[in-house]
């Protein structure tokens, strides 16, 4: 536990990874059928949101654009690394209180301002970022912003899942997966987080919990888009497993393998759509367990 992040993120900080990030945010809404919040929980009196592993602030920014207004609005969000929040450090929505983002690793207990203070805790795609070991820190910090009864939202993406529709399996994802899992496996990250964030959950500390998941399947509206954000996942994870398993002598030289096999993905993706899996946990904190 404990491990600074910035010697283990797998994904850059710079400005198109951030550009990355807001388009993804968009591709993953649009995975979701467009709901920010999931349906089971309740957001007629959410006034205090926050946001961990915010990144670019862009779910915040969404959500505010749809809660009412109200002086008592209160969204915050956290992060390791301010390198994508927007200037001042904050993200300004018209009509709306602005958002602060503040610096905090979501391995550490937050200020004690913050504790017991919001009815929605939301996290999404920090996969790449928390080793498995330390998902029930994070979630028990997490879990510690919340008001009794507050809900949390966890969302991640199953990295094993690297697939299209089409069988049998295309042997390059058989061996991209396979490279991915080595890579991940070896820096202690996890494989299946949607259903390891789950199981956390149903260690205690929770209620009326529910992994939910959504799947491309069925929305070939979303064709294109899948092709790309899948292309740039594996861009970001290949490169790096290739380097961290010592199969590429430097991160530059394994980009432009990995450039070769992006083609060869998109060739293939051009008559079969890709299989995006995310998984999203929803969970009350009960303080009567
Ligand atoms: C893939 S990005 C996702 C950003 C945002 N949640 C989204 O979905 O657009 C992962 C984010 O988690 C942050 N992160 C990684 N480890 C963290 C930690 N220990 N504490 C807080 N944030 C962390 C990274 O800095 C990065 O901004």
């Amino acid at each position: 536990m404990g491990s600074s992040i910035d010697d283990i993120y797998f994904l850059g900080r710079d400005k198109t990874e951030t550009e990355r990030l807001n388009k993804q945010h968009r591709f993953l809404l649009a995975v979701s059928d467009g709901k920010l919040i999931h349906p089971a929980i309740p957001t007629d009196n959410i006034t205090a949101v926050a946001d961990i592993g915010t990144g670019t602030g862009v779910w915040l920014e969404d959500l505010a654009k749809i809660l009412p207004f109200s002086k008592s609005l209160n969204l915050h969000g956290f992060d390791i690394s301010s390198a994508q929040f927007p200037p001042g450090n904050e993200v300004i929505v018209s009509g709306k209180p602005s958002i602060p983002l503040t610096v905090h690793d979501a391995l550490n207990p937050y200020p004690v301002e913050h504790q017991g203070r919001y009815d929605l805790v939301h996290i999404r795609l920090l996969v790449a970022g928390i080793k498995e070991d330390d998902y029930a820190v994070v979630l028990k910090n997490a879990r510690d912003l919340l008001k009794p009864m507050g809900y949390i939202q966890w969302e991640e993406v199953d990295t094993s899942a690297f697939s299209t529709n089409q069988r049998p399996e295309y042997p390059l994802i058989t061996s991209l997966r396979a490279v991915v899992i080595r890579g991940m496996q070896k820096v202690g990250f996890c494989i299946f987080a949607p259903q390891r964030v789950f199981d956390e959950v149903l260690r205690g500390g929770f209620s009326n919990s529910q992994l939910v998941r959504h799947t491309t399947i069925g929305k070939e509206h979303l064709h294109y888009e899948a092709v790309k954000w899948v292309s740039s996942i594996i861009r970001i994870l290949v490169t790096k497993s290739l380097f961290v398993l010592g199969e590429a002598e430097s991160e530059k030289k394994a980009a432009g393998e990995v450039e070769k096999i992006v083609q060869r993905f998109e060739e293939h993706a051009e008559g079969a759509l890709p299989l995006v899996n995310l998984g999203v946990v929803v969970a009350q904190r009960n303080d009567s367990e």
